[in-house]
């Protein structure tokens, strides 16, 4: 029955001590769960095997087997200042454990041949045999009891590495180091209490390398006391800390929580401590959210008996889920305000959380003493009442961790201007009423558009409202006695005002209506402002002017079609990558064979050089069969052929002089066809004359000319024929052939050569002969080396050299010709 009375306390010490393994023989063994997990030496009380919480159980109600088997080992003073060694009457028995005993005496500091810790010469020379023979049972001593002495030290004593309980109470401590016991795996217990400890070290207690159970620092006179010793690593029973004068908790080192491992669980005793502020947990921890504090959740805090100030920051512990708060508290413990005034004496269990408060001081940034700003974490918001009190202008507010919305009131100031202040987005609720404001500007209407509720009224000299007001809600927008103007600019105040109904005691604003005077709100009537007529005007104006745009754009288009189209199809082709078909022809040259000058230029330069070239070349005064029908003749061949040479010379589009048309129309006409419908097909136009594009009546070649892709005649730099090979491209049905070209004298043709150029014009062949064929090719003729050939110019007897001058582009060409005929 006594043991049912004790785990129901399960946590709470006075009933750990009474258990032992002698007593109670009815037990089984168990493993604590930290560094001492290898121990075979503990049992656990059989009870616990019903226990829900069993493990919990077995760390409060746990023993050594070897409990009562302990050989005691006897201290001898050694000097009048309380200094001893240990003595044994025996050697020293591996099979047997020591327990080293001396309490209620004069001891000042633990016997020196313990770990052999006194290095003073003239107690080892004297103790020399002790101090040696001592070593061989350090490894077996289980117990170090030395309550009630004067020690003051408590020395590095890890030599002792089967330590399982130590107990010091009732010396005269005051300060224990984080290494005077840090490597003892076994140590289970510590009984400090009593002592007058001031300090202890971070990471004495909870250290990883630790696996204490029951660690008693009670009635000390700690007054802080280090996290990283309360949050043990592995499970404990007890750690008391209970009547010491802590008032706050600090973790030095800076550690954090690690969120993904498991610490503890036991219980922590801060019990009749001077703890006034409620710990930040998440500060101290440095934890992104309250909520992670879960891992917490198996330990127990005792807080009672602390001078404790229910104030804002209990808040967010308390409103954490309900099982933190049970868990903390444990049903059995009720932590008792003592502060502020009006909740003192009352249970935290039943306080209301809107009551835990702090009045923030001017040091947290509060304005003082016109304002007071009160912290109410509960609404997540920081009061801040400055109403009355001769602002003229808005005021800082102070920053809490709590909270993150403001409430202010400033109502009955002097404030005319919002100033922009940084919390204006945090703002919650805001009361500007009884002010002097002129105008809200835009940017501060959206800095506000989150706030809930904003109270201007009776601010006599305001006229206008931000249109950035027309999102927000009417009903908790404020605007009593205001005269407010409603002009074509804010003719969305008619649909604001009605867009919600609002409560009856809802008092709206007056409109300031131009020509109809004041009204109230909800009557206001932009139909009547006559507010459209300019808006249809402009509407109107734009929408012309868009038509006037657009038609100019589509008469350019007309206008330009040609070299759109022309734009169009080039791009097409450059998109082309398709293998090209086979034609027979590579070039179909269209001149107009009247024109003396041009005849010459092509029969004797173009067309050598691109047969030369091996290009195969429909040649219309040449190939066409006599007596055919020309038209049909010339479609086919400009059908069969890949590009279209035109020599566009003044006379191209001229009438024959038998008032035909001439046959060149026709030859434009096809090739141009050719060039719209496939996509690998291709006009080279060579501008004889220069003519300028408004020369030419015939659109497509106007836009030809236009788009400037042609050869012009003219060229400075004296490569036509390079030029138009490169706008021809390669000759298409030849296979590249060895470099054995007419231009090498001393070798024959090959057969190949003879058979695949076309026959060439014997005259040519002659110049050849006598002229660098590369120079004629590639800077065209030069006239002065020109050597004509009387009788390859048979038509023109025929037709006499024109002596007007349209010479001035064929002039270098043509018309020197013609006079060196003449002087001939
Ligand atoms: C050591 O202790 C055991 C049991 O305590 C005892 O049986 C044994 O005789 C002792 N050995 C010596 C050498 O004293
Ligand atoms: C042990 O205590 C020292 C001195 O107080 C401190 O600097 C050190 O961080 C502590 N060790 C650990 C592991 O926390
Ligand atoms: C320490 O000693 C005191 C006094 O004897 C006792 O009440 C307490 O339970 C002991 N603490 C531990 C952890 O054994
Ligand atoms: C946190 O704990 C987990 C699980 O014990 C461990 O794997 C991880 O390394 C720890 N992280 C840190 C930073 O200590
Ligand atoms: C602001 O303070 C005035 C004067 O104390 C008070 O009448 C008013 O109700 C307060 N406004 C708000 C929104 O609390
Ligand atoms: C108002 O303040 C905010 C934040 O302090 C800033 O981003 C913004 O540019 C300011 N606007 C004006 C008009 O000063
Ligand atoms: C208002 O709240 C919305 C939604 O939470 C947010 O996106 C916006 O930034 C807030 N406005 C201001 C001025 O803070
Ligand atoms: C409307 O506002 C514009 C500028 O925002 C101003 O120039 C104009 O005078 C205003 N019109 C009326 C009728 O108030
Ligand atoms: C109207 O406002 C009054 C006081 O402002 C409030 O008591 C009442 O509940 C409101 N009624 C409604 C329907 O919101």
């Amino acid at each position: 029955m006594r043991l049912k009375a004790c785990l129901l306390f399960l946590f709470t010490w006075y009933c750990v001590n009474v258990f032992s393994c002698v007593r109670y023989s009815d037990t089984y063994p168990w493993k604590p769960d930290g560094p001492g997990k290898d121990r075979e030496d503990l049992a656990c009380h059989i009870g616990c095997k019903y226990e829900v919480e069993e493990s919990d159980c077995c760390r409060c109600w746990n023993c050594a087997i070897w409990a009562g088997t302990e050989v005691d080992l006897f201290v001898e003073f050694v000097t009048i200042l309380g200094k001893g060694v240990v003595l044994s009457e025996e050697t020293y028995n591996e099979s047997s454990i020591y327990k080293i005993e001396h309490t209620h005496s004069d001891l000042t500091d633990l016997p020196s041949n313990i770990c052999n810790w006194d290095s003073e010469p003239f107690i080892r020379d004297l103790y020399e045999d002790e101090f040696d023979n001592m070593q061989a049972f350090w490894p077996a001593v289980v117990e170090l009891d030395f309550q009630y002495n004067r020690i003051r030290r408590l020395q590095d004593i890890n030599c002792l590495t089967k330590l399982d309980a130590v107990n010091l109470q009732g010396n005269k401590l005051t300060y224990v180091s984080n290494h005077s016991f840090h490597n003892l795996i076994y140590l289970r217990t510590i009984n400090f209490t009593n002592n007058q400890i001031q300090y202890i070290d971070p990471s004495t207690i909870g250290t990883p390398t630790l696996n204490l159970i029951n660690v008693d620092f009670s009635h000390n006179i700690m007054t802080e006391l280090d996290i990283m010793n309360v949050l043990s690593h592995f499970g404990y029973c007890v750690l008391d800390f209970s009547h010491n004068d802590i008032s706050h908790l600090t973790n030095k080192p800076q550690q954090s929580l690690n969120v993904s491992k498991k610490y503890g669980p036991g219980f922590t005793s801060f019990r009749n401590n001077e703890i006034v502020e409620f710990p930040n947990f998440k500060v101290l921890f440095h934890l992104e959210k309250m909520s992670q504090l879960g891992k917490l959740i198996e330990f127990g805090f005792d807080f009672r008996e602390n001078p404790l100030n229910c104030d804002c920051a209990f808040q967010p512990i308390l409103s954490q889920a309900e099982h933190i708060f049970l868990v903390i508290m444990r049903n059995y413990m009720d932590i008792i305000c003592q502060s502020p005034p009006d909740l003192e004496g009352i249970s935290i269990r039943n306080v209301d959380l809107d009551r835990l408060l702090c009045q923030l001081p001017a040091s947290a940034g509060c304005k003082k003493p016109e304002c007071l700003c009160i912290d109410k974490p509960n609404d997540g918001r920081i009061y801040v009442d400055c109403s009355n009190s001769d602002l003229g202008e808005v005021p800082d507010v102070p920053y809490s961790e709590y909270s993150s919305h403001i409430y202010l009131n400033i109502s009955d100031n002097r404030i005319n201007t919002i100033r922009n202040v940084s919390y204006l987005s945090t703002i919650d609720v805001i009361d500007l009423s009884k002010n002097d404001i002129v105008e809200i500007p835009s940017e501060v209407a959206n800095l506000l558009e989150n706030a809930s509720v904003i109270d201007i009224s009776d601010n006599l000299r305001l006229k206008s409202l931000p249109r950035e007001f027309q999102r927000r809600d009417i009903c908790k927008t404020f605007m009593r006695n205001l005269v407010i103007r409603c002009d074509c600019n804010s003719t969305w105040i008619q649909t604001w005002v009605h867009s919600k109904p609002c409560n009856s005691s809802y008092v709206f604003f007056m409109c300031d209506v131009p020509d109809h005077g004041l009204m109230p709100a909800l009557s206001f009537n932009a139909d009547e402002l006559n507010c459209f007529s300019t808006n249809y005007f402009l509407l109107a104006t734009w929408i012309v002017g868009v038509l006037i745009v657009l038609m100019l754009l589509s008469v350019t288009a007309y206008y330009l079609r040609y070299e759109i189209l022309i734009l169009y199809l080039r791009i097409r082709k450059l998109k082309f990558n398709k293998v090209v078909p086979q034609y027979n022809y590579d070039v179909f040259i269209s001149y107009n064979d009247n024109d003396d000058s041009v005849r010459m230029w092509v029969e004797k330069t173009l067309l050598y050089c691109l047969q030369r070239e091996k290009y195969s070349i429909f040649l219309p005064n040449r190939d066409l069969v006599i007596g055919g029908d020309r038209n049909m003749e010339v479609n086919a061949a400009i059908l069969n052929s890949r590009n279209a040479l035109v020599v566009l010379s003044d006379s191209y589009t001229e009438q024959r002089e038998d008032g035909m048309r001439p046959w060149t129309e026709n030859e434009w006409k096809f090739s141009w066809n050719n060039f719209k419908t496939y996509v690998c097909k291709n006009i080279v136009l060579v501008n004889f004359d220069h003519a300028s594009p408004s020369d030419i009546e015939y659109p497509p070649i106007r836009a030809y000319l236009r788009v400037g892709c042609t050869v012009c005649f003219k060229n400075n730099k004296r490569c036509i024929i390079q030029e138009i090979r490169t706008k021809l491209g390669p000759p298409f049905r030849l296979p590249e052939l060895p470099d054995i070209g007419l231009h090498n004298k001393n070798t024959k043709p090959s057969l190949i050569e003879l058979f695949v150029v076309p026959t060439i014009d014997n005259d040519i062949v002659r110049y050849q002969d006598e002229e660098s064929d590369e120079e004629l090719c590639k800077t065209d003729y030069i006239t002065s080396r020109y050597r004509r050939n009387n009788n390859s110019n048979k038509r023109h007897a025929i037709k006499p050299v024109l002596t007007q001058p349209k010479c001035q582009y064929r002039q270098c060409y043509a018309c020197q010709r013609s006079i060196e005929d003449h002087k001939q």
